[in-house]
């Protein structure tokens, strides 16, 4: 079996991370990653608190293989990061944004941490921090990132922050991709997207279907998301979601600056489709 130093670092079997992804990776796929010896993510972004201590108990019993509790800078909801950290979890991850002291408190409570980047500043940044994994996201990714491809990015943040190990992500959806990522000097992969398709993945069967079915070119970074979300510009990182091109996204991509008069009917609107 395929084994790199992410996995003697992490205790896993396979040198794949389970993206974390908010409300969409919940217990079960986290679960079932873990259990399949891969890093299984459970999502702690925009999740209340007590239902985030329910759901690690619940996954504690699902699995007794390594997982972490995934966190985005912009979404921890009160009291959620202190219940992750109560719960002693093997790792901690965070994206959108730099952790500050998140580190030493996770490594206070004896878990790894993990930070999700999209440029070479970012990493030595986080580097700076202390954490023990650095996840290079290209804007390949689903979800929000920034503009540098995994490609190119990959293999900057490799040289950047030696010796701490480094995981692609962006693009990435089978072994070929897998193969790649460690060629470039990567010790792993932090898959998203191909894991939203998968049968564990509890979205809904038009989204998995829509992603199965869609072409690369389907796929488009939304900037009007700074017109309706102002703050997103500044917050963390400065980033972006990159998604299917949904006749919402079309509609408000060709008039930014209606978007922007408009900005509070429109949170509404993505709020409750959230
Ligand atoms: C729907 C969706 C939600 C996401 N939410 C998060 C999140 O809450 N925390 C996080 O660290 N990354 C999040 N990501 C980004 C993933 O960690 C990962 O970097 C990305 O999915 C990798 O690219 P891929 O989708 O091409 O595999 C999300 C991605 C998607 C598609």
């Amino acid at each position: 079996m395929l084994r790199t130093r992410l996995c003697e670092l992490l205790g896993i079997e396979v040198p794949i991370i389970q993206a974390g992804m908010g409300p969409w990776s919940p217990v079960e796929l986290a679960a079932a990653a873990s259990n399949a010896g891969a890093l299984g993510s459970l999502g702690g972004a925009m999740i209340p608190a007590e239902h985030l201590r329910t759901q690690i108990e619940r996954l504690h019993s699902l699995t007794d293989r390594p997982f972490a509790v995934n966190f985005t800078s912009t979404g921890i909801m009160e009291g959620s990061l202190e219940v992750a950290l109560e719960a002693h979890p093997p790792v901690i991850s965070l994206a959108l944004g730099d952790a500050g002291d998140m580190v030493g408190r996770a490594h206070d409570a004896g878990s790894l941490f993990i930070q999700q980047v999209h440029t070479v500043s970012q990493a030595q940044r986080a580097a700076d921090n202390g954490v023990d994994v650095i996840i290079a996201q290209g804007t390949e990714a689903g979800g929000f990132g920034q503009w540098v491809s995994t490609m190119t990015l990959v293999p900057q943040v490799v040289d950047a922050v030696s010796p701490i190990p480094v995981v692609a992500a962006g693009g990435i959806g089978d072994g070929r991709g897998l193969a790649a990522a460690l060629v470039l000097g990567a010790q792993g992969v932090n898959m998203g997207t191909r894991f939203l398709a998968s049968l564990e993945a509890t979205i809904a069967d038009e989204w998995k279907q829509a992603l199965i079915s869609a072409q690369s070119e389907d796929a488009v970074k939304v900037e009007v998301w700074q017109d309706i979300f102002p703050e997103a510009a500044t917050e963390g990182f400065g980033t972006v979601p990159r998604a299917l091109r949904t006749p919402f996204i079309q509609e408000w991509q060709d008039k930014r600056e209606d978007a922007k008069r408009e900005a509070e009917h429109l949170q509404e609107q993505v709020g409750a489709a959230v």
